[in-house]
Formats: C-alpha cells, structure tokens, sequence
C-alpha cells in the first residue's frame, strides 16, 4: 500500500509540475499577484504533506492489534503541542497577510512619470471604455465597447457600475476589481505583452452573466496613437461610417453581422434579422430592444440603455449603416 501511494503520489506530482496553472502573465501587476499565489500554494502543499504524513504514520504505528480489546489509555492533550500549533499557523497567516498588503501596494502603484485614466463602465451585459483625455470634435470623450491600449505605460482605471455588482477582469493582467452602482473603484494594469484578451464579468450579474465580455487590445505605442486617429476620424465623418466603427466596437461580440466581419453568437444574426426591416424596427431594436425580441432568443440580455448611452447622433449613424448593410429600409 505505501509503496502504490509513492507510485501515485509522485506519478500525480510528475503531471502537477507540467500543468500550467496559471493563464499567460501580460502585465506588470501579473508576476506581483502570481508570486503570492505560489507562496501561499507552497505553504499549503507543505502543511498538507506533513499532516497527511503525521495522520498516516499514526494510523500505522497505533493501530490496534487483532487481540487487543482494550479502550485504549485516556488522553490529557499536550500544552507543548497546543502552543506549537497555534502559534505556527498565526505566523504563517500574519505572514501571507503582510506580504499580499505589499504585494497589492506594489501592484497599484503608478510610476511617477505620469499614466492613462480609463473609465469603465460596466451594465448588464456590455463593458464601455471612456477615455476622457481623448477629446473629439463634438467635445464627447471617446467612448468605446473595446479596450484599447498602448503596451507599457501604465494605465488607471476607474470603475462602475450602471445598476447591478459586476467586476471587471483581465485573466492574463490578473487585476480583478468590482463594478458597484454608485461607487468608483480603482485599479492599475502596465500591459507588457502585444495581443487580444479577453475582458471577463466575474461576479455573477444575471441572465447574461456568462455572455458580458468584451475585449482588451494592446497595441505599440505607434498603432495605439493611429487608433486614436482613426477613432476621431470616424466620429469626425459621422453617419453610417461612424456607425460601422460603433457597431463593430460595441455590437459585433454579440451578433453576426456579414458586412462588419463580426462573429458574436449571442444575439440574432443581423443579416438575417434585420434583411427586411425598415429603419423604425432597427431603431427600436437598438434603444428598446425588447420590444421585439427574435425567435430562439431572451429577453433583457441586451442592454436596454443604448438610447441613454449614445447620442442621438450615434443612434442615427448606427441606424443608417445597418439598413446598409442588411440591405433594408
Ligand atoms: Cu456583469 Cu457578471
């Protein structure tokens, strides 16, 4: 029997080693966070060694014999032990608590040469990113369904919520922070690595809990500043080519939409619902949209504020372009 426990024991170690726990680290605050993730995981594999071995080895050595009938001798406890095993996992507590209070101090403080502000939003289910020292030309800041970001500089964000507890996650930056309706929180992420992730609700919000994703792109400094331009081109233009920018940013993680590329299964393929419709069905759609809701589909998944969120201006841009593209009106 011991020598099967070894076998699994260490063949089950074996596999543990190759596992990778841990989602891909893509920001400053990420190694800070993992590294007390791993400390408290060592503590924990140590403690739960030498307990299942103390446990093992008593059960073998007391064992009663097959012609021992007796009670077995009363026990009085140990003061010598009692004080060892009070005091050792007081100190061990005391020390994971200090080192998370300066691993967090670490993780959220920004350089002294100046970061980004992001504003999020978060509503039952879409995220929107406002980036207020990003003027356009109407005098709006530039508010989007996307995160995007320039790799490197570090950037605070400032968090809420339009009505019920969301919060607000970037698996690969680690920082999880709560969306709460009347609060702002904070939080700081230096993205170090190039790519798209994912921007995940991970506090369960309702119906559309498991949908309300959005995405986070970090780009070089060079095509973040060229995104930014094309952001206040788009807006500048206005109509239906603002609307595309809209529609793809804000709606396509949720709906096929042929003439965007966009892939979300969410909500009903536009090209389908929308081929016949004329422009008053697409409008309620967008600012009431459970006024009608498709074959297949639920109600109140769809955010019901998008007549609040969007100016009128946007409203009638997305309008515009898709009846373009679905070929109605
Ligand atoms: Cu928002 Cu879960």
């Amino acid at each position: 029997m011991t020598l099967v426990g070894v076998a699994v024991g260490a063949a089950l170690a074996a596999v543990a080693l190759f596992i990778p726990w841990l989602p891909e680290s893509a920001s400053e605050q990420a190694d800070i966070i993992d590294s007390v993730y791993w400390l408290v995981t060592v503590i924990c594999v140590v403690i739960f060694a030498l307990v299942a071995g103390v446990s093992v080895y008593a059960v073998y050595k007391f064992r009663a014999r097959p012609d021992d009938l007796d009670d077995g001798s009363p026990i009085h406890g140990h003061t010598g032990l009692e004080i060892v095993w009070t005091l050792v996992p007081t100190a061990l507590v005391t020390a994971i608590a200090v080192y998370s209070g300066v691993a967090l101090a670490q993780a959220e403080n920004l350089p002294d040469d100046g970061h980004r502000v992001v504003r999020v939003t978060a509503e039952q289910f879409a995220w929107s990113f406002t980036y207020p020292d990003v003027e356009l030309e109407n005098g709006q800041a530039l508010t989007t369904g996307e995160l995007v970001l320039p790799v490197d500089e570090a950037v605070e964000f400032f968090i809420t919520s339009k009505d019920v507890l969301h919060s607000f996650w970037v698996p690969e930056w680690r920082m999880k922070q709560d969306a709460v309706q009347g609060v702002t929180t904070r939080t700081v992420v230096e993205p170090t690595k190039l790519g798209t992730f994912e921007v995940i609700c991970t506090e369960l919000c309702g119906l559309g809990h498991a949908i309300m994703r959005s995405q986070a792109r970090v780009l070089s400094a060079q095509d973040f500043e060229a995104w930014v331009a094309e952001q206040r081109r788009l807006a500048a233009e206005g109509g239906a080519v603002q609307g595309e920018s809209l529609f793809t940013a804000q709606c396509g993680s949720c709906h096929v939409l042929a003439d965007a590329g966009t892939q979300g299964q969410v909500g009903p393929n536009l090209d389908d619902a929308l081929a016949d419709a004329d422009e008053a069905f697409v409008r309620e759609s967008i600012v009431e949209p459970n006024a009608s809701i498709a074959e297949g589909f639920q109600p109140d998944v769809m955010p019901q504020n998008y007549g609040e969120l969007f100016t009128e201006e946007q409203v009638n841009g997305l309008v515009e372009y898709l009846l373009e593209a679905t070929g109605g009106g």
